[in-house]
């Protein structure tokens, strides 16, 4: 078992060990004697890059080594079995069809549930063919475990890793976007549709770097991606501020509704914007007459302008267009800037650029909360911290910092002290360790211990 281990944690292998050794004996005790198939799904921390993707954008996300492990074996027919290391996250089955009754909202078979409609109706064209199905356990207890609504894409994770393994006991071998393009799909039927950002990274990762990820896809689909290696003598530390938004969806919605009304209303004086991202190589003082501070989907529809059914956005919602167009505008600029920093190693542009994506995030946005203005404040307050930002989607959850490798131990005790002191939160940090995307570990077959 240690070398696929290594191969998948680099030196964190043997503190992986039990856990993996636990699952596959929790395996055995549930489903008996017979092969096992070891998939993983990452979690992810976005570097730079935030709220662009459902604007076309740019994002540089980095997957992480928090990740659900999902142990499978293949089954006679079409049914999906799982159940979890973790008692709260009680058994169940159903039978893989176009139609998966969905269960109760929250639920944490929902992504499997999702993930299996959407292969059954893709793969299926009328031709009757039944799907197999598979008996699989997940692991994704902490500490190994993606935390769970820290902004750091736990979903998205399950998602893929439940993907990943019925797309190997289906020989379904697809191109990454179709992959992609499944498991958000899923989580539509779960409910929540963010970006593309989550699950491409999830399925993309790659040890010792970040991704490089446009979202706007290519007429045929594809998008642009490429790699770009992570700077060696820093790490990212990532902090939980333990705070959770109770309402992402709400506020969420909004911002995507405030963009498209941005990009409704840029559509006359630029014609080819059908998204912000068209907009991204004219000067801010140019766009900015165009777009009110404030204005309400009603009072689009007086001119023309249709946002689309967005949950929670009714005719009468305030939309702070003006604000929220110029965080993407300008984030767009800063991950590109980013970019060109980390490939000519100049991590003093990559830290500050940070800085700037968290103000923009905070003050453009408005997704900061006090407990992250917090962390960040103590973070860029630190020797060796270089920049600090909250990731993910806001309004709580984690902040990433770029910081040397030798201050790393030091940084994160302070602020660890320092954020409880003041909050009465234990934060918990760790310094993220990139790591490869979603797959297959490892096949043991029944004989091996
Ligand atoms: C959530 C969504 C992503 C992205 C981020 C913000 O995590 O799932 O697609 O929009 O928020 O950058």
């Amino acid at each position: 078992m240690e070398s696929f281990l290594r191969q998948a944690y680099g030196g964190k292998a043997s503190q992986q060990l039990p856990r993996y050794t636990a699952a596959v004996e929790a395996f055995r005790g549930q489903y008996g004697a017979g092969e096992i198939f070891l998939f993983r799904a990452p979690g992810r921390v976005n570097l730079i890059g935030e709220h662009t993707d459902y604007n076309h954008g740019y994002v540089m996300p980095v997957a992480l080594d928090k990740d659900v492990l999902l142990l499978a074996r293949p089954r006679q027919d079409n049914l999906i079995r799982l159940c979890n290391v973790e008692p709260k996250y009680q058994p169940f089955s159903f039978e893989i069809e176009e139609e998966i009754p969905i269960s109760a909202r929250g639920h944490w078979s929902n992504y499997a549930r999702g993930v299996a409609q959407n292969l059954a109706q893709r793969m299926a064209n009328g031709s009757g063919k039944r799907l197999t199905g598979f008996d699989g356990l997940v692991s994704a207890a902490a500490p190994f475990g993606v935390p769970r609504g820290a902004g750091l894409s736990s979903s998205s994770a399950l998602t893929v890793a439940a993907a990943t393994a019925l797309a190997h006991f289906n020989g379904w071998q697809p191109p990454v976007e179709e992959m992609v393009g499944l498991c958000s799909d899923a989580e539509w039927y779960v409910g929540t549709r963010g970006g593309v950002m989550d699950h491409f990274i999830a399925v993309m990762g790659k040890r010792d770097h970040a991704l490089f990820l446009d979202c706007r896809p290519g007429q045929d689909g594809s998008y642009l991606t490429h790699h770009e290696p992570l700077p060696r003598a820093y790490s990212l530390l990532i902090v939980d501020s333990g705070v959770k938004h109770r309402n992402v969806g709400n506020d969420f919605n909004r911002r995507v509704a405030a963009c498209r009304a941005g990009s409704g209303l840029l559509r006359a004086p630029f014609p080819q914007t059908t998204r912000l991202r068209d907009v991204e190589d004219i000067p801010w003082h140019e766009i900015e007459p165009y777009l009110p501070e404030e204005m309400t989907p009603g009072g689009l529809a007086a001119v023309g302008i249709e946002l689309g059914d967005i949950p929670g956005i009714t005719p009468e919602t305030t939309l702070q267009v003006r604000s929220r167009c110029r965080h993407v505008w300008s984030e767009n600029r800063r991950v590109q800037e980013a970019v060109k920093a980390m490939t000519a190693g100049d991590v003093g542009t990559l830290g500050r650029l940070l800085g700037e994506a968290h103000a923009s995030a905070r003050d453009d946005y408005e997704i900061s909360c006090p407990e992250i203005e917090r962390l960040v404040a103590l973070l860029t307050a630190s020797p060796g911290v270089l920049g600090a930002r909250l990731t993910g989607a806001g309004w709580g959850g984690c902040v990433v910092a770029l910081v040397e490798n030798e201050a790393v131990e030091a940084v994160s005790r302070r602020v660890q002290e320092a954020y409880e002191a003041q909050t009465g939160i234990q934060p918990s940090v760790f310094a993220c360790l990139p790591s490869d995307g979603a797959g297959l570990l490892a096949h043991i077959n029944g004989r091996d211990g």
